[in-house]
């Protein structure tokens, strides 16, 4: 296979197995381009990419910025807290000015699920879903999946453990869908009020003891709390999450393996994740975040390859 299925990426659920191994291998060789003296190649060099974050984000829109500019394309960059939506302008009417001005491919995190798949239907421009709601985030489950097949060898067979707040989380539903696709076992851990009751129909195991969750896995990822996404209250109180999803030395020292620990980030340390947890050996928090610059690298390139010119 020498080009996506899709022409858009919207969510990992439009992929095929052979799309996730062809963005793999452009990804390997992208990985070794930025790691030269000189991290740029001139591949993109006729595209010009839009950066549309209606949504706060550290991660995805630098390594998107990086992996555009690495790969030399002209990228502008559109924050809606500063922009003219403020004043009431629609998504479409946004985009479609930005596009006038000669845009040929649209980056975009927003509050929304399913705003990317609209705004692939509205405008013409390639689109990649940098997150949508609580929906998908599918390049952050390609660097993930990425990440394991780097750690571990290959993703097939693997054994991975979602923990946290299944509920809110795109990380998750994309993960998921990645996971599966590529034949490894997923299971979700958390507390019942933040595991979705339909959750079991996508063929993962459930589980809500965390040491059991963990004697299970080969991989754990572990998943912030998304305060920002919680209406009412789903537990008690922090502390009691931390006592009963936290991941501690004491835990990981328990376990009789050698387990792969997986965030992707922004962590509340001392939350669902302890320091000395995070930044261990057995932590490949910030390998995924190195991860992210290539594998994004290889979506845009292969997505661009799809535009006529
Ligand atoms: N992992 C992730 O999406 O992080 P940001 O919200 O900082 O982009």
């Amino acid at each position: 296979m020498s080009e996506l299925s899709v022409d858009h990426l919207l969510g990992i659920k439009y992929l095929k197995p052979e799309d996730i191994q062809l963005i793999f291998e452009t990804a390997d060789h992208f990985k070794e381009v930025i790691n030269r003296p000189i991290k740029k190649v001139p591949s993109l060099r006729d595209i010009t990419i839009a950066n549309l974050f209606f949504e706060n984000s550290t991660r995805t829109r630098l390594s998107f910025e990086l992996a555009e500019k690495r790969l030399s394309a002209d990228v502008v960059n559109f924050s809606a807290a500063s922009s003219s939506v403020k004043k009431g302008e629609t998504l479409i009417d946004t985009v479609n000015n930005i596009l006038s001005m000669k845009v040929d491919m649209v980056v975009m995190r927003h509050p929304n699920p399913g705003a990317g798949v609209f705004l692939s239907k509205h405008v013409d421009a390639k689109i990649v879903n940098a997150g949508d709601g609580a929906h998908e985030h599918p390049t952050q489950a390609l660097l993930d999946s990425y990440s394991i097949r780097e750690r571990l060898g290959e993703v097939a067979g693997k054994k991975v453990v979602i923990v946290g707040d299944i509920l809110h989380s795109r990380v998750a539903l994309s993960n998921i869908f990645a996971l599966q696709l590529q034949g490894a076992e997923v299971m979700v851990c958390g507390p019942k009020t933040l595991l979705p009751k339909y959750i079991q129909q996508l063929g993962v195991k459930v589980e809500t003891n965390l040491i059991k969750a963990l004697e299970w896995c080969d991989v754990a990822n572990m998943l912030r709390v998304q305060n920002e996404r919680m209406e009412i209250s789903y537990f008690p109180s922090t502390r009691e999450y931390t006592q009963q999803f936290g991941l501690t030395k004491k835990i990981v020292d328990s376990l009789n393996k050698e387990i792969v620990i997986m965030h992707p980030g922004p962590i509340n340390r001392g939350v669902e994740i302890t320091s000395d947890v995070a930044d261990s050996e057995q932590a490949i928090i910030l390998d995924q975040v190195e991860n992210g610059v290539a594998v994004r690298m290889a979506v845009i390139y292969l997505l661009a390859s799809k535009i006529k010119r």
